[in-house]
């Protein structure tokens, strides 16, 4: 037959192959059985038909039929590096233990294994990444206690803060269900009726809505967490990640339209070509600390996503430094089908009462039984790198079973008499949170929903104002004119020269197209040997 000695017959070892059983490099199926012809299926006669029992090609033509899992619901479209965290042993100036005990960040010096998924977030996996969109920023620490994901954005705030407005607000901002389209009228018309999104608008419209590339960004954990430490004992903590060596650097819209016309994927590039020619970017941890409480002397609750925990009040506390060293070594396997979620903390890290936080808590997880499968955790991407013993069995693409050494395999539940797992003794004392309220359906208290959006944009530069007004009068214009009046109203309780500027902008924007739809009127009548009268 005509198999490899065909097609590839220049290539050394090709001829030797035939003949020979099966050498290190010899193409097999996931039976293991050698292919010797991977270029003709089998057919009566050379012609054809082809028969049914071609199991090399039914094996191989099915396989690539499922080549692709479901994408990300949102943030379809990602690059991602390994690398490792090492800890200070301090937070600021105070041992790190006063406030964690959580193990990774105790010996000054300790490395922890990571890896980072970044991405953009509402358009799909093929989308460029030049659009305006946050960017997600998520670490999987490899913790001697297990694993730790720190699910974060480069924003530091959020456009909601109740997790029952996500499925509306995602709908919104991605394409027209009906055209396939992407635009922004469904986004404002979704913001309109949601003031505190002001804020994250704010950010998201400006220079800061398009990250340079994924080295040159901030990250954030957004919502708010607590550390626990050997005591008992909690505060609150905000996370975030400042690109020390890199800087940052963000794009106007010009800037960000010019790279998409050649490049859809400049920021992946960015990243791997940065990693691959030995330039490491880094990024430094830092946290906010708030004592465990309400915190009534403050004009917003520190549970509340859409706020930033103001700087001078609650400074940035130096926690450890994370390198990425590594590039994977394949895309879908390590990239695609990685999965983070927020429920996967270790001892010493915990959940705070941040209802968004818990909400999205319930997603992750579902959404990767859904996209991953049943036993996305076994992966080598996902699973922990550290003993695991569980009395889980089954599932879609269960591959092994992770019981303890020497545990007898018929007990696969827990308690026994005569063998299996045992429960863990508890050694540190655990975290007990007290709660008397009546259960309600309530938004915070404290909303202030546009004081911080216009401290943002006083503390923006010109550029970065001219930007946002530009792009906003851009995104706007497009809208109903009843969500524009909504916009600027928010705006103008933001700041009167932001509310102003946008009404502004809206009013030139419209004499312009009104402008140009006379002198296009006035055009078509001459062509067609009219009076230019049409108004
Ligand atoms: C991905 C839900 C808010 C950051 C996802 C995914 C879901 C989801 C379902 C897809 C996960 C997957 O397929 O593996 C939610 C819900 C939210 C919310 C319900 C609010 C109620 C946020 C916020 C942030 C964020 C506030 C930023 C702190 C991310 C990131 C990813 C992601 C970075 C991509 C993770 C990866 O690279 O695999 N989110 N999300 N999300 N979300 Fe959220």
């Amino acid at each position: 037959h005509e198999g490899n000695n065909g097609v590839n017959q220049e290539r050394e070892g090709y001829a030797q192959n035939r003949g020979e059983s099966e050498r290190e490099d010899t193409l097999t199926n996931r039976q293991g059985h050698p292919i010797s012809d991977n270029q003709n299926v089998r057919t009566v006669g050379s012609r054809g038909p082809m028969t049914l029992e071609n199991y090399h090609y039914l094996e191989k033509i099915t396989h690539f039929d499922r080549e692709r899992i479901p994408e990300r619901v949102v943030h379809a479209r990602g690059a991602g590096a390994h690398g490792y965290f090492e800890t200070y042993g301090k937070v600021g100036d105070e041992p790190v233990a006063k406030y964690t005990r959580a193990k990774l960040f105790q010996v000054e010096g300790k490395r922890t294994p990571v890896f980072v998924r970044f991405s953009t977030v509402i358009h799909g996996s093929g989308s460029p990444e030049t659009l305006r969109d946050p960017r997600g920023f998520a670490v999987k620490f490899y913790t001697e206690e297990g694993n730790w994901d720190l699910v974060g954005n480069n924003l530091k705030i959020f456009f909601i803060r109740d997790p029952l407005k996500f499925p509306d607000m995602v709908h919104a901002f991605k394409p027209d269900p009906v055209s396939n389209v992407p635009g922004p009228v469904g986004m404002f018309d979704f913001v309109s009726r949601s003031p505190e999104a002001t804020h994250m608008i704010t950010f998201v419209f400006s220079p800061w809505g398009i990250p340079a590339n994924y080295r040159q960004m901030q990250g954030s954990g957004v919502n708010t967490y607590k550390w626990v430490n050997a005591e008992g004992n909690s505060v609150l903590i905000k996370y975030h990640w400042e690109p020390i060596k890199q800087g940052i650097k963000n794009l106007t819209q010009e800037e960000a339209s010019k790279i998409q016309a050649t490049n859809d994927s400049h920021a992946t590039q960015d990243l791997y070509e940065a990693i691959e020619r030995g330039d490491y970017p880094e990024w430094e941890l830092c946290v906010q600390i708030m004592s465990d409480e309400e915190h009534p002397e403050l004009e917003f609750d520190p549970l509340d996503a859409t706020k930033l925990w103001p700087t001078d009040q609650f400074p940035f506390l130096k926690v450890g430094k994370m390198v990425l060293n590594r590039n994977p070594e394949n895309y879908y396997n390590e990239v695609e089908q990685a999965a983070f979620g927020t429920g996967v903390l270790v001892d010493g890290l915990d959940f705070s009462d941040d209802k968004m936080l818990q909400g999205r808590t319930f997603s992750y997880s579902d959404t990767q039984r859904h996209r991953v499968g049943t036993n996305y955790l076994q992966l080598p991407i996902n699973a922990p790198k550290k003993r695991v013993a569980t009395n889980q069995r089954g599932g879609q693409m269960s591959y092994y079973v992770d019981k303890a050494p020497g545990q007898s395999p018929h007990v696969d539940y827990e308690p026994s008499m005569t063998d299996g797992l045992v429960e863990a003794s508890q050694t540190a004392k655990p975290h007990q949170p007290h709660y008397d309220a009546n259960l309600v359906r309530q938004k915070l208290e404290r909303t202030l929903d546009f004081k911080q959006a216009g401290d943002t944009y006083r503390a923006f530069e010109d550029w970065e104002r001219n930007d946002l007004i530009n792009n906003l009068v851009g995104a706007l214009i497009q809208c109903d004119i009843r969500i524009q009046d909504k916009m600027v109203e928010y705006f103008t309780n933001a700041d009167e020269d932001y509310g102003r500027r946008v009404r502004e902008g809206l009013e030139q924007a419209k004499r312009n197209s009104d402008a140009t739809a006379r002198e296009r009127a006035v055009a078509d009548a001459e062509q067609m040997g009219h009076e230019a009268d049409p108004y």
